[in-house]
């Protein structure tokens, strides 16, 4: 019987598409902007969701609740029942381009009380988004245990709505230390201009966690390192596309998308996103010196993806 432990829809289609001489969608030609906006809503996700029209966001990145308790807004008594209403949403919204990637944990909850791999079996079961990837966040800080091995990874799984997704490698590579360059320019399987470019980062990310005294944190309780967002979006959306993160917490998306010329939509049910994000802006002044971008408050959606549009440099 074939080895299916390597079946995987997107590897599949690439080649296909290969064997076909045509072009993946990841050869989106870039949108040059002048400037980004970014829309931000102090709304409840769910109700936001149903006002966004078809098939115009690139990239979705959320960072929901995990149903932990760590704050008032992070306890479901049925966790699934309520995150189905905003999984069902995504499909819609979603261009055929699209990817949608979803943080969380796999171990923290008895299987009643709903956590990521709920998540993942309800879109696979009732919804047509397509597993594509399960990306595990490895970091070496975290708490210790004595009844059960310390947990040293969160996971985000990477959704999307057609086969014609987009994703760009190139710019999230990982360089080859000059030992390990040497030894793969001579390995005949390789791609010698592939080698030079760096090597796919694979699907366990070493990123640390935010410290308590980290310079990057501005107050967040569940705050995400910048890194592991640019990440996503550097390989699933381009410049000039739209991303939405309808938890957005301290804003950490709608950063990262102002220093890689991306639009974003963030959206949280907390007003203090704003006292964040200022913090954010005030903390990054180096990567967001050279940089041109909008904030907009409560803008009718409709305006908020007209102005987009217009954006051209
Ligand atoms: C895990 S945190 C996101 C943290 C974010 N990734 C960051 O780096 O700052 C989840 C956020 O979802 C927000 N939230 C919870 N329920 C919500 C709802 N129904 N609608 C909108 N936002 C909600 C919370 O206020 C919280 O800020």
């Amino acid at each position: 019987m074939a080895n299916k432990s390597h079946y995987n829809n997107g590897h599949i289609s690439l080649n296909k598409q290969k064997r076909e001489g045509k072009n993946h969608s990841s050869s989106i030609n870039n949108k040059k902007i002048a400037k980004s906006i970014h829309g931000l809503y102090i709304e409840d996700a769910i109700k936001f969701l149903k006002k966004i029209p078809d098939s115009s966001i690139q990239l979705i990145l959320v960072d929901p609740p995990y149903n932990l308790d760590l704050d008032y807004w992070d306890t479901y008594d049925n966790y699934l029942e309520w995150a189905k209403e905003w999984l069902d949403e995504i499909y819609r919204v979603l261009k055929d381009s699209g990817n949608c990637v979803i943080f969380g944990g796999f171990q923290y909850q008895d299987l009643k009380k709903g956590d990521l791999l709920e998540i993942l079996h309800y879109t696979r079961h009732h919804t047509n988004l397509r597993f594509t990837n399960l990306i595990i966040w490895y970091y070496k800080n975290g708490m210790s245990a004595h009844r059960f091995f310390a947990n040293r990874h969160e996971e985000a799984v990477w959704l999307t709505k057609t086969n014609k997704y987009y994703f760009n490698l190139d710019p999230v590579r990982v360089q080859y230390d000059e030992e390990s360059k040497k030894l793969a320019l001579k390995d005949k399987r390789l791609i010698p201009e592939n080698i030079e470019k760096g090597k796919n980062p694979t699907n366990v990310w070493e990123i640390g966690r935010l410290n308590g005294n980290s310079s990057e944190r501005v107050g967040h309780p569940t705050q995400k390192p910048l890194e592991i967002i640019r990440r996503f979006v550097k390989s699933l959306s381009y410049e000039g596309s739209i991303v939405l993160d309808f938890f957005a917490g301290s804003g950490t998306t709608g950063i990262v998308c102002m220093e890689e010329n991306r639009h974003s939509i963030m959206v949280d049910s907390d007003s203090k996103i704003k006292e964040y994000l200022d913090l954010h802006i005030e903390k990054n002044h180096t990567n967001l010196k050279d940089k041109k971008f909008e904030i907009i408050e409560n803008i009718n959606i409709n305006d908020l993806l007209v102005k987009m549009k217009k954006e051209k440099a």
